[in-house]
Order: structure tokens, then C-alpha cells, then sequence
């Protein structure tokens, strides 16, 4: 299949070619398109053949529900209730990185919610993927425009790397703002659950109802009966060709520990690759070692995560090491990532 690519900027849109990439998703096709989170690989949300063309293209597992994207607020016909700390979390936060979990109305098929009778909702940011539903006239549903299991692209020339040829159009932006998928808000339970962390952290969500919580399924290895709520949490995810392994604890041990472990996998004649920080950098003594940007700005190293895997990834590492973060605000998201990344492999010192 020929991929028709276009590449624009968030306040210089190509109208021309997001109208053309509209057609695209009523006709039944697929597109790849930047939004402020991870880019995403969408669809008509309401064509069943389309949407299995997403599961097909992604290799996606079957049982993993879609998100799906609206321009606007009217998403009655969607849904058979809308909750009224669902409403004051759409209010507060679209457009923006959060999905809503609801009660799935008729129109939207099982292909999409994966055979629940609920679905996810969200009103993205970025102008690009807005003027792209627009054009469309349907809403799209879109997972991470990634082959499944690995990091998700946020970046076009990763998009174009897992799916051209596979899909019909992709729309480039720049590099995704947030950098780690959308808050998940179960709003289907009274009190509402986050069923995966994301930009909009548990801190604000409690300004809407402090009840909020987080499944404990999140931080933890799935096993046994104790499976996140999401069922796209329980898949290896994020994941380079290289394991990672994650060094959690005091800094300076932190540290300590990675070089320990480094010079070990050198004597093995290992290529290591470091996830360190502008403060740790200059404090490893060999390895491929790149910074995911500074301890004080937890948002640039959310912003650099999955395409610092990806580019270590390219580099032909045998190991990966990461120093572990602080699990506040939006560290427990980029916690979550990597720890999945890692498959739970965590080096605590
Ligand atoms: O930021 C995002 O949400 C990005 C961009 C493209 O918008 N999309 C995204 O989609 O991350 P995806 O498919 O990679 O992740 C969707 C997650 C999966 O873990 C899935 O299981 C969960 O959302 N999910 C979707 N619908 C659900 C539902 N009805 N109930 C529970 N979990 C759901
Ligand atoms: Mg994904």
C-alpha cells in the first residue's frame, strides 16, 4: 500500500492535505496523526471493518479496547450517561490528555470497545488531530500509532518507520508535547478510578472529587487475579529489543549501583545503554549514555521517554539500564512506563 505522507506544523496546518486525510478516515482508511500526547493510528470510531484495520496494521491483541477522539463536547449519542464528575472531568480538562471511561451507547460498535460495554473518550489538544475530526465529520478511534509492544511513537519518523506501507496517510507535527499516553479515568465506578496515570495526574483529578483513586493493578507486575482494569495494561509494553532493567532508590546509590552493574556487562563484552539525567550524566564512566532530561522538569523527561527508548533501541544495545524517579505528580506515570518497559525488572537500592 502506498502511505501518503504530510508534514506540517501545529500553527501552520495544511488544510488541504487534513481534508484529503478526512476522506481518508469516512472512506474507511487509516491515518497516522500527532496529538499532544503520543501520535496516534485512527479510524472512523463508528466503522467496524475500518476499526479492525487499526488491529490488523498495529498487530494488535483483540481484546484491547480503542480510545476514542471527539472535536467537541456533545458525545451524547455515544455514551448512555454521562456522570456528573464525568462532566466536571471533560469540563476541566478538555481538550486535553485525559480519556473518560463510559457506558458505550448502540452507535458505537464492540469492535471498537473490544466486545466491553463501555468506552473511552477524549477530546485531544493538539489542533492538528482536532482539525483532523473535523474534516473527518466522524469520531476517530485511535490507539498509539506504534507496531504493538513497542514504545509509542512521538515523533512522526517513528510512525513512519512501524507503518508506512501498512496504512494510507500519515500526518507529521512536531514532537509530541506531553510525551506519555492520556490519563485513564474509569467514571463507570463511584468513586471514579484511574486505570492508567497520565498528563492529568491523580493531584488533579482530586480537585474534581477528592475519592479519586488509582487501581493498585497500575504500579504492579500483572499476576495472579490481580490484573489492571485497563486490558491494555496487562501486555509487555514499551519495550526496546534490549531488556531494561530499572535502578530505583537513593541517587546516589542509584548511580553506584549502575556503573557497579555496567562495568560487569562491559567485562561480558555487553553493549550497555544508560537512561541517566542532566544531573547523573557526567557521573557514568562508560556505556551509551543519554540524558532524558533534568531531575527539576519531571515534564521534559516525560516529554523524551519513549523516543530515548526507541533511539537506544537503534543504537543496538544489549542492556539497558534507567535511573528510577520520584513517584509524584507526573513521575508516577513515567514510573509506570518504564517499569512496564522493563517487564518489572527493578534493581531496588
Ligand atoms: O493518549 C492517548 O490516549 C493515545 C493517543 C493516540 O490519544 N492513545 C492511546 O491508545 O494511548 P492505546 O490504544 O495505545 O491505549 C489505550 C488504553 C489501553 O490500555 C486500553 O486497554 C485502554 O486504553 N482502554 C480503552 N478503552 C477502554 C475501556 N473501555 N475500558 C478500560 N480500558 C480501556
Ligand atoms: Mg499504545
Amino acid at each position: 500500500m502506498d502511505t501518503k505522507i504530510a508534514i506540517m506544523r501545529e500553527e501552520s496546518i495544511d488544510i488541504e492535505a487534513i481534508k484529503e486525510a478526512g476522506k481518508v478516515i469516512s472512506k474507511g482508511g487509516l491515518v497516522a496523526f500527532p496529538t499532544e500526547t503520543v501520535y496516534g493510528l485512527g479510524a472512523n470510531a463508528l466503522d467496524e471493518e475500518a476499526v479492525k484495520k487499526i488491529f490488523e496494521a498495529k498487530g494488535r491483541p483483540q481484546d484491547n479496547p480503542l480510545i476514542v477522539h471527539v472535536n467537541d463536547f456533545s458525545i451524547e449519542d455515544l455514551v448512555e450517561e454521562i456522570p456528573a464528575v464525568a462532566k466536571s472531568a471533560m469540563e476541566k480538562f478538555w481538550p486535553g490528555p485525559l480519556t473518560v471511561i463510559l457506558k458505550k451507547s448502540d452507535k458505537v460498535p464492540l469492535a471498537t470497545s473490544a466486545g466491553l460495554d463501555t468506552v473511552g473518550i477524549r477530546m485531544p489538544a493538539n489542533a492538528i488531530a482536532r482539525s483532523l475530526i473535523k474534516e473527518a465529520g466522524v469520531p476517530i478511534a485511535a490507539p498509539s500509532a506504534n507496531i504493538s509492544g513497542k514504545p509509542s511513537p512521538t515523533e512522526v519518523s517513528r510512525c513512519i518507520e512501524d507503518l508506512q506501507g501498512k496504512i494510507d496517510y500519515i500526518i507529521g507535527g512536531d514532537h509530541s508535547e506531553v510525551g506519555l499516553e492520556s490519563t485513564i479515568l474509569d467514571c463507570t465506578v463511584i468513586p471514579p478510578c484511574i486505570l492508567r496515570p497520565g498528563g492529568i495526574t491523580l493531584g488533579m483529578l482530586k480537585s474534581i472529587d477528592e475519592n479519586i483513586y488509582m487501581d493498585p493493578g497500575i504500579m504492579k507486575k500483572p499476576e495472579g487475579d490481580f490484573k489492571p482494569k485497563a486490558p491494555g495494561m496487562k501486555y509487555r509494553h514499551y519495550a526496546p529489543k534490549a531488556p531494561v532493567k530499572i535502578i530505583e532508590g537513593d541517587l546516589q546509590k542509584t548511580i553506584a549501583k549502575i556503573n557497579e552493574m555496567m562495568q560487569n556487562y562491559i567485562d561480558d563484552n555487553k553493549r550497555v545503554g544508560i537512561m541517566a539525567t542532566e544531573e547523573t550524566k557526567s557521573q557514568y564512566k562508560a556505556g551509551e549514555i543519554i540524558s532524558l532530561g533534568s531531575r527539576s522538569n519531571l515534564s521534559e523527561v516525560a516529554q523524551n521517554v519513549f523516543e530515548i527508548l526507541r533511539t537506544l533501541d537503534d543504537s543496538n544495545v544489549d542492556i539497558i539500564l534507567c535511573e528510577g524517579f520520584e513517584e509524584r505528580e507526573i513521575g508516577i506515570a513515567i514510573m509506570n512506563r518504564l517499569r512496564k518497559s522493563a517487564g518489572f525488572d527493578i534493581v531496588k537500592v
